[in-house]
């Protein structure tokens, strides 16, 4: 039987095992996922042996995302280049390889729910400059986004990020967010606002094209305040439980030997512990 866990710390809140254990049992495949919650003194040397803890790959999530880029033997580009990693398997050789598959999910998901999100011309802005935006703005700019206006709370957080992809990051401050959205073709929220328990994403839609698709990573709840204006005015509204789904899909590939599917199913699933409003 093939095992493999989520490591977080704390990681009761893990959506990781409804997701992979749904996959096992549609699959019918012999094999289990656990919630591993490791403190932060022991991540390090917790991945570093994941074969004899019976595993043979992880998710990671918080605080140990850089931890786990640090300890495996292997990291692939998107790791690299988001400088965290939320995925681990052992190899044939028992190599510790690590990849950040939230690129892919958020990407996947967008281009399924709004295929034509790229003309090509139009800027698209992002709100925030935590770990998440990192890997939104690696996908989006691996996808030929060439122009995005970032901007943040902390204006030093989105500067740092800015460098990491020049010269197709413009950092703007967190008060000019809302005329950045004049002639915008897509506007991401990656901040935690609007996530329950803490405030609502407060923007001014006004100036935003009607036919612009605004997207929120935050997935509890499904629909944020931000979503919920959107489709008011029209606008394509896209939400977090896509790029949650699918940044799930290769590491389950990578453990069990079986690509999973996304389906409406699934989505149901899920959604149906997120709540609503
Ligand atoms: N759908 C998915 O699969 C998925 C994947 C990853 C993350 N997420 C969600 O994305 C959100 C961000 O995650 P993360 O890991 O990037 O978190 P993080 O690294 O802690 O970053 C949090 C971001 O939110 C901003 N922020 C927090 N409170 C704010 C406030 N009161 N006013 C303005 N900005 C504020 C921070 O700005 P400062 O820099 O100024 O503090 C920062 O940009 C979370 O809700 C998480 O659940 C979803």
């Amino acid at each position: 039987m093939k095992r493999a866990c989520v490591i977080g710390w704390p990681v009761e809140h893990s959506r990781s095992p409804m997701i992979h254990r749904y996959w096992l049992s549609l699959y019918g495949i012999d094999g289990a996922y656990e919630k591993e919650a490791v403190p932060p003194g022991e991540a390090r040397a917790f991945m570093r042996s994941l074969g004899e803890h019976g595993y043979v790959g992880a998710n990671v999530t918080l605080p140990h995302k850089l931890v786990a880029l640090e300890a495996a033997d292997v990291k692939d580009e998107a790791a690299r280049a988001i400088g965290a990693a939320n995925t681990l398997w052992l190899d044939a050789d028992g190599k510790l390889n690590a990849s950040n598959t939230d690129a892919y999910g958020f990407m996947t998901n967008l281009a399924e729910q709004a295929p034509r999100w790229n003309d090509g011309r139009r800027p698209v802005v992002v709100l925030g400059a935590g770990g998440a935006a990192r890997a939104v703005l690696y996908g989006l700019i691996k996808a030929g986004a060439s122009k995005v206006l970032l901007a943040n709370r902390s204006r030093a957080r989105a500067d740092d990020l800015a460098l990491a992809f020049p010269p197709r990051v413009e950092v703007l401050d967190w008060e000019a967010r809302d005329r950045a959205l004049a002639g915008c073709g897509l506007l991401v929220n990656t901040t935690s606002l609007g996530m329950r328990g803490q405030a609502p994403l407060t923007i001014d839609l006004g100036r935003l094209p009607s036919d612009a698709i605004v997207a929120d990573i935050v997935y509890s709840p499904l629909e944020t305040r931000l979503l919920a204006e959107a489709r008011k005015r029209g606008n394509i509204a896209v939400d977090g439980l896509g790029m949650l789904l699918y940044q799930a899909v290769p590491g389950f590939e990578r453990w069990f030997g079986v690509r999973p599917e996304v389906t409406p199913a699934l989505k149901a699933h899920v959604a149906s512990t997120l709540g609503g409003h």
